[in-house]
């Protein structure tokens, strides 16, 4: 028995070592990181740049207490930082993960609301499905049952809209008019809920681990902000998984030229090097707050300078490789080639996705979009048979987390069209071999 437990029982063996998009164990078996980790590990295992940097700040300080220092790395990976995101969102604050920073987003935007004498302000409107974090604070945006439901009497329950999958729908309305259908449910929630009452809306720009790289059509991106616009509601990006170039732009809103009022960035962020994420606010909002007497929040990690000297060296590494257009370019590559495996594999219903973080949905029948019975327990299956054969990639329930099975496949953005080759051989053997298991037909 070992003293440490994690969140299930599922045995894996020791790690050794990682280098570039490959993970290696301690008995020299070689995984394709197909996931990045959970989409953290942007950069690749063991940039020798990040640790060199780590490595020089390691020697002059591994932290400082933000209220007795300021300190270069935390100043400069800050500045970097503004300097990517659209303009006028540009005060940064540091946390070391994605349940921190959007925890700070939704506390920030509450204590605006109430230097602007909005005390009334309080409800954060998210999505269903969605993945916000587990605190309970995150957790009572996110919606996916497994994760939500034990601590529903513990938590101070926020509403929520239908997340646009569009992909399941079976109406004859155009992508576009289902992208303002699906946008207009936010307006009708902000007047079920009264408008005074309503302080900010969260979203993924793409879906993660909760709906599996789902992108809504353009229009609904566009119609959600002048939706808060109009009720003086903030907007807030979780771009945790979807920010630091993983779609094939900096943050994901530039797909689609919004500007967000808050934005939560972590995971590729600081690629895995260290425990990091930042919440972006826009100027005002922050003077605003300040002005008022300060943020009354705040994490003893935060924006210690290992951490944020390992977060520069990745945005650097990032821009220096032009890893963004990498993501972009050989994400065409990669969807093009899982949406192949739909001629061979009926039970794939769907492949989805933005540049580097794509997915893929089995189903039982792709007219009804109707998921693979449950006990067929294709998200944990599959999963085991593509790590047995050295690819690691990553699944979720797709319906809140009560059935279907969707897989995101989203290698570290350094990945080379070779190395997309060696991925999908296996994906594709362990799709055979699961196929066969679970009776499901393939084509020749
Ligand atoms: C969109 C999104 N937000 C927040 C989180 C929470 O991040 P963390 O696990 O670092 O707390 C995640 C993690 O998967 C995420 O994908």
């Amino acid at each position: 028995m070992s003293n440490l437990f994690y969140q299930s029982r599922q045995p894996r063996p020791f790690l050794d070592r990682g280098e570039g998009i490959y993970l290696y164990d301690v008995d020299g078996k070689r995984y394709i990181d197909g996931s990045s980790g959970a989409m953290v590990s942007n950069i690749g295992h063991s940039n020798a740049r990040v640790l060199a940097a780590m490595r020089a700040q390691m020697d002059k300080a591994t932290f400082g207490y933000r209220l007795h220092f300021r300190t270069e790395p935390s100043e400069a990976l800050a500045a970097k930082t503004a300097s990517l995101m659209p303009a006028g969102i540009d005060r940064v604050f540091f946390v070391s993960g994605g349940s921190e920073a959007v925890e700070s987003a939704t506390k920030l935007a509450r204590q605006y609301a109430v230097t602007q004498g909005q005390h009334s302000r309080w409800k954060v409107i998210s999505r269903y499905p969605a993945y916000h974090g587990c605190t309970l604070g995150a957790l009572a945006l996110t919606g996916y049952d497994p994760l939500t439901v034990p601590f529903a009497p513990m938590m101070r329950e926020m509403p929520k809209i239908a997340a646009p999958t569009c992909y399941l729908d079976r109406d004859t309305l155009s992508d576009e008019d289902r992208g303002i259908r699906y946008a207009e449910l936010l307006r009708a929630e902000i007047e079920a809920q009264g408008p005074e009452t309503v302080l900010a809306f969260i979203m993924e720009p793409v879906g993660g681990a909760s709906t599996g790289a789902l992108v809504a059509p353009d229009s609904y991106y566009g119609r959600i902000r002048e939706i808060c616009d109009e009720y003086g509601v903030l907007l807030i990006y979780d771009e945790v998984m979807t920010g630091a170039g993983r779609t094939g732009k900096f943050l994901a809103a530039e797909h689609w030229g919004i500007t967000p009022d808050i934005v939560a960035l972590s995971k590729g962020f600081a690629a895995g090097y260290a425990p990091l994420g930042a919440m972006v606010a826009r100027n005002d909002i922050v003077e605003a707050v300040l002005n008022a007497g300060g943020f009354q929040h705040g994490f003893t990690y935060a924006g210690n300078p290992l951490a944020c000297a390992a977060g520069l060296a990745v945005i650097e590494e990032i821009e220096r490789e032009d890893l963004t257009g990498n993501a972009a370019r050989m994400g065409a590559v990669l969807k093009a080639r899982l949406a192949g495996l739909m001629d061979r594999y009926p039970f794939i219903g769907d492949v989805r996705g933005k540049g580097l973080l794509l997915a893929f949905e089995l189903v039982a029948d792709r007219e009804t979009m109707d998921p693979l019975p449950k006990a067929l327990n294709a998200h944990s299956r599959l999963v085991d048979l593509a790590y047995e054969r050295g690819l690691i990639i990553y699944s979720r329930r797709t319906r809140g987390g009560v059935e279907g099975d969707h897989f995101l496949v989203a290698p570290p953005l350094i990945i080379t069209e070779p190395q997309i080759e060696e991925l999908m051989a296996i994906l594709t053997d362990a799709l055979d071999v699961f196929a066969a298991e679970a009776g499901l037909a393939v084509a020749a």
